[in-house]
């Protein structure tokens, strides 16, 4: 069997598209426009170039998009009085601090500081535990692109045995809610899981979400399974001359794709999802800020 490529980079237009098409609906009945705050802090050039992606397709979508520069040694005190005039400001209804900040920062109180309602990350408790519950609000980004990418592919997941690998609080344990919020059989696999290989060869869909190249053998995968590789590894590439890198995910892609029924690319997979799902949770946390139901085909 050879694989269907499930093509994130396509269904993320498509996304954006119907993002966009929503943006114009609200602006047109509501006279609302949706607006996304995004902080960097410091010169970080992979974090700048993640930003500038972030702040253009916020604009492309039709939404209003602030993006807030800061010197690497800005004292803490001054992001945390921006954040809190950001949570006040009535025309922003999501605000990102882009991570890692310096150290003399504390990530936590960044976190903390956030207004739950606005934080389209969706890093605070309140809104992890709202996932877990499935209460509306934002849905973390990765773990929502990976969703529409499955239901996309399979339809109904009711039934289905899911095995997530991996156990972060910002993957591994929202895609689990996720999965079982669709009546997926779900298994968190982690590190001290015994026997990986053998708790991979029931699942009809495999999360792999570790960090680690290339991890998932072809020996794993139960014939037909649909697999998910949220990895972005660099790793040394000498075939393409000396110093030169390339990109893999947590699966073996060659030697997967031979078995399973399909599988996301590393590029072109869940990465281009994740930030088209923050513009999504932006345009939910602008519905839920002004009573209004947020459209269901950007949400859990
Ligand atoms: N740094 C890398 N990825 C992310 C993300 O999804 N959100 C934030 N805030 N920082 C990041």
């Amino acid at each position: 069997m050879t694989a269907k490529i499930i093509d994130g980079k396509a269904f993320a237009e498509g996304l954006r598209g119907r993002i966009a098409e929503h943006v114009a609906q609200l602006k047109a009945e509501h006279g609302i426009t949706p607006g996304l705050a995004v902080i960097i802090v410091g010169h970080d050039p992979a974090s700048q170039v993640y930003v500038n992606n972030k702040a253009r397709q916020t604009s492309e979508v039709g939404m209003n998009s602030f993006k807030y520069e800061l010197a690497e040694d800005v004292p803490e005190a001054e992001v945390l009085a921006l954040i809190n005039e950001l949570n006040n400001r009535e025309d922003v209804h999501g605000i990102l601090c882009q991570l890692p900040v310096p150290k003399h920062i504390d990530e936590t109180k960044i976190i903390n500081a956030l207004n739950p309602a606005k934080d389209v990350d969706c890093f605070s408790p309140e809104n992890v535990g709202k996932v877990a519950i499935g209460l509306p609000g934002p849905v973390p980004c990765t773990p929502l692109g990976s969703l529409m990418l499955l239901r996309d592919h399979l339809g109904d997941l009711s039934g289905l045995n899911a095995v997530v690998i991996g156990r972060s609080n910002l993957v591994g344990k929202p895609m689990a809610s996720l999965l079982l919020r669709d009546s997926a059989t779900v298994t968190i696999a982690h590190s001290r899981t015994k026997d990986l290989p053998a708790v991979c060869a029931q699942a009809d869909i495999i999360v792999a979400a570790v960090g680690r190249p290339e991890m998932v053998k072809q020996d794993w995968i139960k014939p037909g399974a649909t697999v998910i590789d949220v990895g972005i590894n660099r790793i040394k590439a000498p075939e393409r001359g000396e110093g030169k890198f390339r990109l893999v995910g947590d699966v073996d892609y060659k030697g997967v794709s031979e078995v399973a029924g399909a599988i996301t690319p590393v590029p072109g997979g869940v990465g281009p999802m994740t930030i088209a799902c923050l513009l999504a949770n932006t345009v939910t946390t602008a519905c839920l800020a002004n009573g209004i139901t947020p459209p269901s085909d950007l949400t859990a």
